[in-house]
């Protein structure tokens, strides 16, 4: 019977819950009075393999949203045969403004791993190999061409609409290959919203941009826990983040005045293919209209 049982549920977790995909809407109150609502379309661990039809088609489907700014906070691809599939699923959505960082899972293809081995550790050992063997380069390189903004350890604007956005962006500190130096110092308060962008929510990484004055903080990485008790309650985040901001909108620090930024944690769309399943945690996307809050 408790065999039975295990069977029903890893069958809902591996070919239910993982295709059910859901589009998350949140209002983030950050704009200054009389600033204009903006739309961002936050994507993240994909972790595309080529026959995922029907995650590609339910990506491609989000430009139907008519987003401002496209964020994708990485681990885009798992297959060295990912990145066509993975910008056909883009589609139209290259089109519009956006910006991208990489996650290790860019970098690095999965291996075949016990799936409940973040009860007791995280991934950070896994990638202890030296030399990526994904296509990461090319993944960027396509984005990049397409208009998105490279945040990979640099800084930039980005006009979306009628905001002029300042964003920066590190690499992925779980790779231990994010570089604050180079993109440190005070955000431009004349920018319409200022946006730090990352893959991992790493604590330690999250205080640097919140100390250079940003407004809004994107991440992914956790999966929300991606295995969880009901309903939604991580066990686990695979980095140093709590769990109870294992994904969804919450403020960093999570104590503290108003002025801290916000912190929007993405569950993402996919699993590793060698853990494939969810359970209490669907699939997402989020649509974050930001809209005036401070005054
Ligand atoms: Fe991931």
């Amino acid at each position: 019977m408790t065999l039975l049982a295990g069977a029903a549920a890893f069958g809902y977790a591996s070919v239910i819950e993982r295709n059910w995909f859901a589009l998350r809407e949140l209002e983030v109150p950050v704009l200054s009075e009389g600033v204009a609502p903006l739309r961002i379309l936050h994507i993240s661990d994909v972790h595309l393999t080529p026959g995922r039809h029907r995650l590609m088609s339910w990506l491609r489907s989000l430009d139907a949203l008519e987003p401002d700014l496209v964020v994708n906070t990485g681990d885009s691809i798992a297959h060295p045969h990912a990145v066509t599939p993975f910008l056909e699923s883009l589609g139209p959505l290259l089109d519009r403004p956006g910006v991208f960082v990489y996650g290790s899972n860019d970098l690095y293809s999965p291996v075949v791993k016990n799936p409940a081995r973040y009860l007791w550790r995280t991934s950070k050992q896994e990638h202890a190999r030296d030399i990526p063997d994904l296509p990461w380069l090319e993944l960027g390189a396509a984005m990049e061409a397409a208009g998105w903004l490279d945040a990979n350890n640099k800084r930039g604007r980005i006009k979306a609409g009628q905001h002029d956005i300042e964003i920066a962006g590190v690499h992925d500190s779980h790779i231990s290959r994010d570089r604050y130096d180079l993109i440190a110092g005070p955000a431009d308060p004349a920018a319409d919203l200022r946006l730090g962008v990352l893959h991992s929510p790493e604590p330690a990484v999250l205080d640097l941009f919140a100390d250079d004055g940003f407004d809004l903080l994107l991440a992914g990485h956790t999966h929300g826990g991606q295995v969880c008790l009901p309903v939604n309650r991580a066990l686990v985040t695979n980095c140093g983040i709590d769990t109870e901001r294992a994904s969804g909108l919450h403020r960093h620090p999570a104590t503290g005045d108003d002025s801290r930024p916000w912190l929007h944690v993405s569950a993402g769309l996919g699993t590793s293919p060698y853990a494939p399943m969810r359970f209490c945690c669907r699939p997402e996307a989020t649509l974050l209209t930001l809209v005036p809050g401070i005054s």
